[in-house]
């Protein structure tokens, strides 16, 4: 029996390197070796995207991502949030038994403190929405960023306090962050986020790859000069897309000398180009027929419906709201 594996991603806008290498490739990945469920958290997204069109807009062009990329609905789960509805009801049953200040511990909500934002109640009870996503489907293994590590520790505890509380119901789930996909670099050098503005998109046209890598920071060192991969962005955004070997030879070329940076950029230029060339043709090509990926992404959600309805009965069961 393959274990039970889930995650979910908010549908915020589109994808880059840093997403795809961070947690979507985690995704395709895993496929095989997990009883694997990808969602669309499109009621998570309601906490930042208060735009029906643009909400619409996204949870589409996110499924159309994923199946570009090389998720193979045949073997995963594919389906959205809202399809599920009865993980707002099991939230809500997780409210009862969550208190406040523990739900003031959380880092999300604490930065969002800190920065004086005015906090919608979505924004506080996130955590609780979304311990009910992953122990609905007795989800085992979670991939998520390290971001999220503290996220699924609380619906952990939810589970455990649902279990003190109400007798053995939910498996513990645990995190999966894979150590080497951590922290994507982007064009500048920190993080790659949209919020600085220095990313290299998944999808991007050659133009845009181009530009991008234009842009990235080298030193003064000149052609013959040894060069330090380690401390190169440009060494390492480019290593994203090579194989081992591929990179190991880049590796050496750098430290030898002999590589300036203009082949050096002419290189990662080609070799990004051709890593995202086939998955942006597939995404084209899929974008064509709109009307059959939304009947798919549907059929996903139903299929999870029916999975969860066991769990979710014995749990209005033990609550006591099932009165048969
Ligand atoms: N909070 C996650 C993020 O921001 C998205 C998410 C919602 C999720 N529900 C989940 C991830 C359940 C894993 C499991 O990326």
């Amino acid at each position: 029996m393959k274990k039970i594996l889930l995650s979910g991603v908010k549908p915020t806008g589109r994808p880059h390197l840093g997403n795809y290498f961070g947690a979507m490739k985690q995704f395709v990945d895993l496929q095989n070796e997990y009883n694997s469920h990808i969602f669309i958290a499109d009621f998570h997204a309601i906490t930042l995207i208060q735009e029906g069109s643009i909400l619409r807009e996204n949870i589409i062009d996110q499924f159309i991502d994923y199946l570009a990329i090389g998720l193979d609905p045949k073997k995963v789960t594919l389906f959205k949030q809202s399809d599920v509805p009865e993980v707002t009801e099991l939230a809500w049953i997780f409210d009862c038994i969550t208190t406040m200040p523990y739900l003031m511990r959380a880092h999300a909500y604490k930065d969002s403190e800190a920065k004086n934002k005015e906090i919608n109640v979505g924004v506080f009870n996130y955590p609780i929405l979304m311990a009910a996503d992953i122990l609905l489907p007795q989800a085992e293994i979670v991939p998520v960023g390290k971001d999220q590590k503290q996220h699924v520790e609380y619906a952990r505890d939810i589970a455990e306090k649902f279990n003190r509380t109400y007798g053995e119901t939910f498996k513990l789930p645990k995190e999966l962050i894979l150590e080497e996909v951590q922290t994507v670099p982007g064009i500048d050098g920190q993080k790659m986020s949209k919020s600085y503005g220095n990313t290299i998109p998944l999808f991007s046209k050659d133009e845009k790859i181009k530009k991008a890598v234009m842009k990235i920071p080298t030193d003064s060192a000149g052609i013959k000069d040894s060069k330090n991969p380690d401390e190169s962005i440009l060494y390492q955004i480019h290593s994203l897309v090579l194989n081992k070997e591929e990179k190991e030879a880049l590796r050496k070329r750098f430290l030898d000398g002999g590589l300036g940076y203009k082949e050096a950029k002419e290189n990662a230029i080609r070799d990004i180009s051709e890593f995202i060339t086939p998955m942006r043709e597939r995404r084209e090509q899929l974008s064509r027929n709109k009307k059959n990926i939304v009947k798919m992404l549907i059929k996903g959600g139903k299929k999870m419906r029916k999975t969860i309805q066991p769990k979710m009965n014995e749990v209005r069961r033990k609550v006591g709201i099932n009165i048969k």
